[in-house]
């Protein structure tokens, strides 16, 4: 389990995360929700150091961290070796081919046997309906499909946590949803995963817990069906702008 407590971080003059406490719960989907510049992604980046919060303690099982004090590169190395992060952007090493990419982390990293990374690669593009692409460069893949290669990417290196910000906002409605349909997928094996995304269809169908960030504060903690079933107003007034309930 990965829980903070009162998280700060500053960009300059501006308070981009104010006392943020939470906990992530394992095998379930935790989904960020709120407006752009609130917060999600320095909060997300903030889990595996990509960012560095001035203050606050970060917990993941045995682990603590408090940002307040140096943080050693082996505790830097330990958090990512047990998170994977999915962006945007891909981010696919254009030089090698779709299988490639997905046996680099498990022979380099994790020195696994090659033969063996292949053969588990080749079984995680199945089940992300990419069987056929093992050996194409990702500049022949939709973006949907070079989605789908990066969560198989992270997929293979069997982290504890799945970090996604955003990971279908760069696609089409079609082809996000073929990537949407293979995080409901993973969701549903039971992968820990922390997503930001504006889409709320699909934050309802996967989310076990929802955070909703404002102006760098945690608004809103708690189970998915509570989150959409709320009285709060400003809640309310987000959801129904970004479902278009209002037009
Ligand atoms: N490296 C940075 N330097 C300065 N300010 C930053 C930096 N990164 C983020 N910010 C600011 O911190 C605030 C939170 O940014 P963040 O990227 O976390 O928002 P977000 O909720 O992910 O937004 P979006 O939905 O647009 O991705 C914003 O006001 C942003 O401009
Ligand atoms: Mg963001």
């Amino acid at each position: 389990m990965i829980k903070i407590e009162n998280l700060d971080k500053n960009f300059a003059e501006h308070h981009a995360l104010q006392a943020i406490s939470t906990e992530f719960p394992e095998h379930k989907t935790t989904v960020i929700l709120g407006p752009s510049g609130s917060g999600k992604s320095t909060l997300l980046r903030s889990l595996n150091l990509l960012e560095r919060p001035e203050s606050g303690t970060f917990t993941f099982d045995d682990l603590k961290i408090d940002y307040s004090q140096p943080i050693t590169d082996q505790t830097i190395l330990n958090v990512r070796r047990r998170t994977e992060m999915v962006f945007q952007q891909f981010n696919l090493f254009p030089h090698l081919t779709v299988l490639q990419n997905i046996i680099e982390g498990p022979v380099h990293v994790l020195k696994h046997d090659k033969d063996a990374a292949t053969k588990q690669a080749h079984e995680i593009l199945a089940k992300v309906g990419l069987g056929d692409k093992a050996d194409v460069y990702p500049s022949s893949l939709s973006g949907g499909q070079a989605q789908r290669v990066a969560i198989a990417r992270s997929l293979a290196m069997h982290p504890e946590y799945i970090f996604l910000d955003e990971p279908t906002s760069a696609l089409d409605p079609e082809l996000e949803l073929e990537v949407l349909k293979v995080l409901l997928q993973i969701a549903k094996e039971q992968q820990s995963m922390i997503i930001v995304t504006h889409n709320m269809a699909f934050a309802q169908k996967v989310a076990d817990k929802i955070l909703f960030v404002e102006d760098g504060q945690l608004r809103f903690d708690g189970d998915t069906d509570a989150f959409f079933n709320t009285d709060n107003e400003r809640i309310r007034s987000f959801v129904s702008a970004m479902t278009f309930q209002s037009l």
